[in-house]
């Protein structure tokens, strides 16, 4: 089971926006759309510029240096749905007023 880490507060991050936030020793970025919240690697695949600071728009975030698309909840890079390019996504959960996203696998601390 992954361990879930609280970045944020309920009404921290807008709807229709992205925040980025360390989990797991990577930087995730989390985004609110209709409602939903979802986490992404923040790093673009192109040249690492934040996605979390992108505009956000039908349920993918525009790269905010060259303009590449990403779904927000799959990591598709929506230009070209059929490249092999796909940002790794994580599950996101809210517990009472806490935004809370799984770290990574590879990251997480081993169970003793
Ligand atoms: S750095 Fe994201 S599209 Fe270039």
């Amino acid at each position: 089971m992954p361990e879930f880490k609280t970045v944020a507060r309920v009404g921290d991050i807008p709807e229709g926006e992205g925040r980025a936030y360390e989990v797991g020793g990577r930087m995730v970025a989390v985004f609110q759309v209709n409602g939903e919240y979802s986490a992404i690697l923040d790093a673009c695949p192109h040249m690492g510029a934040s996605l979390a600071s992108g505009y956000v728009e039908s349920g993918g975030v525009y790269c905010p240096w060259h303009a590449w698309k990403f779904c927000v909840k799959s990591g598709t890079w929506l230009d070209n749905p059929k490249s092999k390019i796909q940002q790794p996504c994580y599950e996101v959960r809210v517990t009472g007023e806490e935004i809370q996203v799984a770290a990574p696998e590879e990251t997480a601390p081993a169970v003793p």
